[in-house]
């Protein structure tokens, strides 16, 4: 095999109660890449469509990924990369973390699989470096394992899968304005008090717990962020009138998505999810701002070959 296509799937971070340890895999929002192998003993950038990002292969972060994951075999072999983006960068639900997790997957297939996907977290998570000066892995893991991933500790790197309830879907609004990941980490506190503190771990654990029993109301419960999200909030508009109205419309919970500015209602059931997402289309088409809007299952698999 000298050449694969992959789809690497859009992922929501932080979940509110997990700011840089959870993440989750979304089912039809990604983007496709196109790595082959060539005989140059060098790694290129050869086409990247629907977003302008950089060729140079130390300035894209699904080319530092890869840079990392050959370093670790030190191998010389060349592959070229075609990136087609349908992940807006700046979005909020993990552009950078799909093109290091896509990169990363396929070039690794192509070897025989040396690694395996957990192991490949690491190298993805250099993209993420790359991206916002920062190598979090609540992104990559959800997009190279699929499902829910929980970041136990950062040093040494351990992540667990978690368990994924059946009904559980999300409706994703993101309103076209960029937020960039660097500049939206660069707001926030960086200590908080105990009580935040055990307003988070305590979500936190019943949110894990939830997940393990199907407690579609606890989950609901748990997810709640008194540190991160009062402050990133305001950058996004209408923030409070859209939590409001997906717990209207009968949303399990609400929050942003990741660094934002896409904004998340976790649902229980199509039908509900369906409902979310047209009372918040009603609410936003009156706004001044272009958004997308997605409905997605739970990508239990992360990136796949295509
Ligand atoms: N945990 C990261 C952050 C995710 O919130 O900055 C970025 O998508």
């Amino acid at each position: 095999m000298d050449e694969l296509k992959v789809f690497a799937p859009a992922t929501v971070a932080n979940l509110s109660c997990g700011f840089d340890v959870l993440g989750c895999c979304l089912d039809n929002v990604g983007d496709e890449m196109i790595i082959r192998k060539n005989d140059l003993g060098k790694l290129r950038i050869t086409k990247i469509t629907g977003q302008d990002l950089p060729m140079e292969i130390d300035k894209n972060v699904a080319g530092v990924a890869v840079i990392a994951l050959l370093e670790a075999l030190e191998s010389n072999q060349g592959f070229d990369i075609e990136i087609h983006k349908k992940i807006k960068a700046g979005s909020g639900i993990g552009s950078s973390a799909a093109s290091s997790a896509g990169a990363v997957f396929a070039v690794n297939k192509i070897l025989g699989e040396p690694f395996s996907n957990k192991e490949l977290i690491a190298f993805a998570m250099q993209g993420e470096l790359l991206a916002s000066g920062n190598a979090h892995a609540d992104n990559v893991a959800p997009a190279l394992l699929g499902g829910f991933s929980l970041v136990r500790s950062y040093d040494p790197l351990e992540i667990i899968s978690l368990p994924v309830p059946d009904d559980l879907r999300f409706v994703i609004l993101h309103p076209l304005i960029e937020i960039k990941t660097r500049d939206s980490r660069s707001i926030i506190k960086q200590s908080v008090s105990l009580k935040q503190a055990i307003h988070q771990w305590g979500n936190l654990g019943a949110f894990v717990s939830a997940l393990y029993s199907s407690d579609y109301e606890l989950l609901g419960r748990s997810l709640t962020d008194e540190i991160v999200e009062p402050i990133r909030s305001i950058l996004i508009p209408y923030f409070d009138e859209l939590d409001k109205i997906s717990l209207e419309n009968g949303a399990l919970g609400f929050g942003i998505s990741g660094s934002g500015p896409s904004v998340f209602a976790l649902c229980k059931g199509e039908s509900n999810a369906l409902k979310v997402k047209n009372a918040i289309q009603e609410f936003y088409e009156n706004k001044d701002i272009d958004f997308e809007l997605h409905l997605s299952e739970i990508n239990k698999k992360g990136v796949k070959i295509v």
